[in-house]
This record gives structure tokens, C-alpha cells and sequence, in this order.
């Protein structure tokens, strides 16, 4: 059945494969625009929680939730009600294999989802950020099997997300987004589909384009990062002010964007999504990605930098590690919001909790993390804990911290995010 299809919002049911940070509020925008909205999610726990009203989001609020909610969207995880939809988005999560591989299992379960109860006609949409290749390789063929035909009985293409939590100023309405089709009418269905809700569409030569668009935005940051980070390490031991440096630099209009150093890089996105190119360059091409894999090597490496910063304050008291009462401050991989995944503060706490110093954190949104087996707790006041260490390290600049007044309170304070600027304080 050849489908051809101007998205009409009194038409159209949208299913989202992935209730997550993307996928969440993917659904609150659809929802907006009239569509009839499927949150699809394999985790049963998850998608309760979401039909009482409850979010685990941070961008989404419960007051959206329950505006979804009214407007009629409904979390499932019954395969079959993903015949009712008329476009199908799955988003899903992308990590990577202890072995440091790209693990597509979540992409491959979710595909052969899609392909068992697929409404003819369906125009299916891969968010997940993923190697070049993946959409053409791995989900079309899922997609074609039993004899469907691209066009005639489904349409597919790839568009990246380009979320960014916490981002007050850029969601998923006003910033562009890139749409590549696996055919000239797949890409035109999926231009229109996003139309609805995104200001601006950028529509690349097939899902490739797409699928490598996105692995360079994040592989750019990445590198970028290990740059200023290299800089940051050299800069401290001749004696220069990194943080003034990249102020004076970034005073140029033109050619020069500023990227900040810091304890390492977290996330779902930066650290990962760069490998997925490395990964597919080296098992296709035979050679090494050497960008990305000199910034790997420094931005992995920031954590144990840190460490090494925190040892040589405690030397200059005449302090070990061992022992010594330590407070890190914000745990989360970006200001102001809850999300603990690929944190590099949690690589940081584990070094000291394994040198044996007297180690504790504050977090305004993180009470209790977990690192490997143990349960740790944060302090519930970071004024009073501050005061009672050896030194205290902000890993973290969330808006919740008053940090003239913790400054003030600390014995030694080591900001390795760059946001003061007195000089009884110590920068990366
Ligand atoms: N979080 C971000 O800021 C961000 C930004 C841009 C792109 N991305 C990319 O978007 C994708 C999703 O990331 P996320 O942050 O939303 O992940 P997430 O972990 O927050 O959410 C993913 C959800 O998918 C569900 N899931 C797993 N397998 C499933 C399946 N087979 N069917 C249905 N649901 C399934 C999980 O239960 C989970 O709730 C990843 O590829 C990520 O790299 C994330």
C-alpha cells in the first residue's frame, strides 16, 4: 500500500518506543500538537508510574505529565498497541559493551517490535544516536521481512535527538532538527511529521548523513573538551590562569567557540557516542579514529587528574589522602539536574573511597548513588560538612549552591568547574 501522508494532527497516533529522556518529552510536544500519543516502554515499573502521573524526568514536570495525561497520552508495554499507530519513533537507549563496543540490543529488541506489529503503512522514525549504517543495515531489513517493500508498505528514516536537559533556553520546539530518509518519500514524510512541533527542518541526502551528523556534533564536543583539558593541565603547571585565558580568547566575534575544562566528561552522550564512530571506522576501514581516541584518553583521565590536584592541597597542610575529610559538591555530569550516568564524579569518589580518605558528598538532587555494590548516602547539609573538611571540591555548580557562603565555610575550596574567581581558591 503506498502511503503518502501530510501529518494531520486529528489523524495521527504517535508510539514512542523509550519513555526516557528523549522519549518523554518527545510524547509532551506530540501531545501538544493533537497527536494521540503511545509512551511504549519495556519497563513495566516505569510505565505505571507514568499512568499515575508520576514523572522521573526532569524536564517533565507532573503538572505536564498530568497535561498529557488529560490530553490522552498513556504508557504501555503491550506490544500489540503498537498496531494503532500511524508513526512509530523509537528511542531507545545506546550504551556501550563493557568491552567498550557499541550495544545495539535495545535498537535490535525494539526493532523487532516494530517489525511484528506494524501497521501497514507506518511511517517508522530511529531517534537512538547510533553509527552510520544502522537504520539501512540493521532496521530495514527487520522492517522488509515477510515481503513488506520501503514506500510501499512502510517508510523509514533516521533523525537524531538533540536534547539537552536541563537547557532552559533550547527544547525540542526551537531547536532544529536533521531528517534523513531511506528514500526521498520517507524523508518527505518525516520532514512533515516534525514540522508540526520543530521551528526548523534540515533534511540530509539519506539516514547515513543523518546518523554521521550527529556522531560529529557530539564527537566535535568531545574533542574539543580534551583540548581545553590538556590546556587546563599544562596551564596550571606554568603557572597561567586557563579559565582567563579561554574569557580572553572567547572575546574573538568570529572563529573561536569556547569550550570549558572540567573533572571529566559525563552523560549518555559525550562519552559514548564518539566510540560509535571510532568503533565503525576502525571495523570498516581498518584504522584508528586518532581524535577521538587521544580525547578519550585525556577526558578519561580527568577524574584521576582531579585526585592528584586534591592530594597536592592536603600535601601543602602536610596531610595524606588517607584519612583526610574530603566533601565533593554535586554529583550529577551537569548543573541543576539529577542525572548521575557516566558521571565522571563518580569515578572521582570511588578513587578516594578506595585511598582511604574520609570521603562524603552533597548533591541538592541527589540524596543516595551507588558505587558498585555500596549504598552512599549524601550529607544534608553541605554548609556544616564543608565547614568540618580537609577540603571541599565542586565537582558541580548547581544553582542550589550559595558558593560565596561555602567558600567562606571551607578550610580549602578546589573549584574544578571555573565559576569563581577569588583568590583564596583554588581552579583546575
Ligand atoms: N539523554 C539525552 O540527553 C540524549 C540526547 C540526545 C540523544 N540521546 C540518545 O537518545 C537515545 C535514548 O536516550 P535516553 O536518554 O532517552 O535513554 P533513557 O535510558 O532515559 O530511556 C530509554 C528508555 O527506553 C526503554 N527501553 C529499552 N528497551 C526498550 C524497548 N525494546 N522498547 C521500548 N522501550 C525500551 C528503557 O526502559 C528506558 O525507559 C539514546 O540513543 C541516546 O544516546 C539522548
Amino acid at each position: 500500500m503506498f502511503f503518502s501522508v501530510r501529518y494531520h494532527s486529528e489523524m495521527t497516533t504517535t508510539a514512542i518506543l523509550g519513555q526516557g529522556y528523549v522519549g518523554l518529552p518527545l510524547a509532551e510536544a506530540l501531545c501538544e500538537v493533537g497527536d494521540t500519543v503511545l509512551g511504549f516502554d519495556v519497563n513495566e515499573a516505569l510505565v505505571a508510574r507514568l499512568n499515575s502521573g508520576s514523572s522521573h524526568v526532569d524536564d517533565i514536570s507532573d503538572a505536564s505529565l498530568a497535561k498529557m495525561l488529560a490530553a490522552g497520552y498513556r504508557a504501555t508495554s503491550v506490544p500489540s498497541d503498537l498496531r494503532l499507530a500511524d508513526v512509530v519513533v523509537i528511542c531507545v537507549p545506546t550504551p556501550l559493551h563493557p568491552s567498550g563496543a557499541p550495544d545495539l540490543s535495545y535498537v535490535e529488541n525494539a526493532s523487532t517490535l516494530v517489525a511484528e506489529n506494524m501497521k501497514p503503512g507506518a511511517l517508522v522514525i530511529l531517534e537512538s544516536t547510533t553509527y552510520p549504517g544502522t537504520t539501512k543495515n540493521l532496521l530495514r531489513p527487520m522492517l522488509e521481512e515477510g515481503g513488506r517493500e520501503l514506500d510501499a508498505d512502510f517508510m523509514l528514516a533516521f533523525s537524531p535527538e538533540r536534547i539537552d536537559p536541563g537547557n532552559a533556553k533550547f527544547n525540542i520546539r526551537n531547536t532544529p532538527k536533521i531528517v534523513g530518509g531511506e528514500s526521498g518519500k520517507s524523508g518527505e514524510a518525516a520532514a512533515d511529521f516534525y514540522r508540526r512541533f520543530v521551528s526548523e527542518i534540515h533534511v540530509t541526502r539519506g539516514t547515513k548523513e543523518a546518523e554521521a551528523a550527529k556522531l560529529l556534533e557530539n564527537t566535535y564536543r568531545h574533542v574539543n573538551i580534551a583540548l581545553v583539558n590538556e590546556l587546563a593541565m599544562f596551564c596550571h603547571d606554568l603557572g597561567i590562569d586557563i579559565w582567563e585565558v579561554i574569557r580572553a580568547a572567547s572575546s574573538k566575534p568570529y572563529g573561536f567557540a569556547p569550550f570549558y575544562p572540567g573533572p571529566g566528561v559525563g552523560g549518555h552522550c559525550i562519552p559514548v557516542d564518539p566510540a560509535y564512530l571510532s568503533y565503525e571506522v576502525k571495523k570498516r576501514l581498518g584504522v584508528d579514529f586518532r581524535f577521538i581516541e587521544t580525547a578519550m584518553d585525556i577526558n578519561n583521565g580527568m577524574p584521576r587528574y582531579v585526585v592528584s590536584r586534591i592530594q597536592r592541597i592536603l600535601n601543602r597542610d602536610e596531610k595524606p589522602l588517607r584519612g583526610s575529610k574530603v566533601l565533593l559538591l554535586g554529583m550529577a555530569y551537569k548543573p541543576n539536574i539529577a542525572d548521575l550516568r557516566e558521571s565522571p564524579s563518580l569515578e572521582i569518589l570511588e578513587i578516594l573511597m578506595h585511598e582511604g580518605a574520609d570521603v562524603s558528598y552533597h548533591d541538592p538532587l541527589i540524596q543516595t548513588l551507588r558505587i558498585g555494590e555500596q549504598v552512599v548516602a549524601g550529607v544534608a547539609d553541605a554548609s556544616t560538612a564543608a565547614a568540618e573538611s580537609d577540603v571541599v571540591v565542586l565537582l558541580q555548580a548547581h544553582a542550589a549552591y550559595d558558593i560565596d557562603a561555602l567558600i567562606g565555610q571551607s578550610k580549602f575550596f578546589f573549584d574544578t568547574r571555573g565559576v569563581t574567581r577569588s583568590d583564596n581558591v583554588e581552579r583546575l
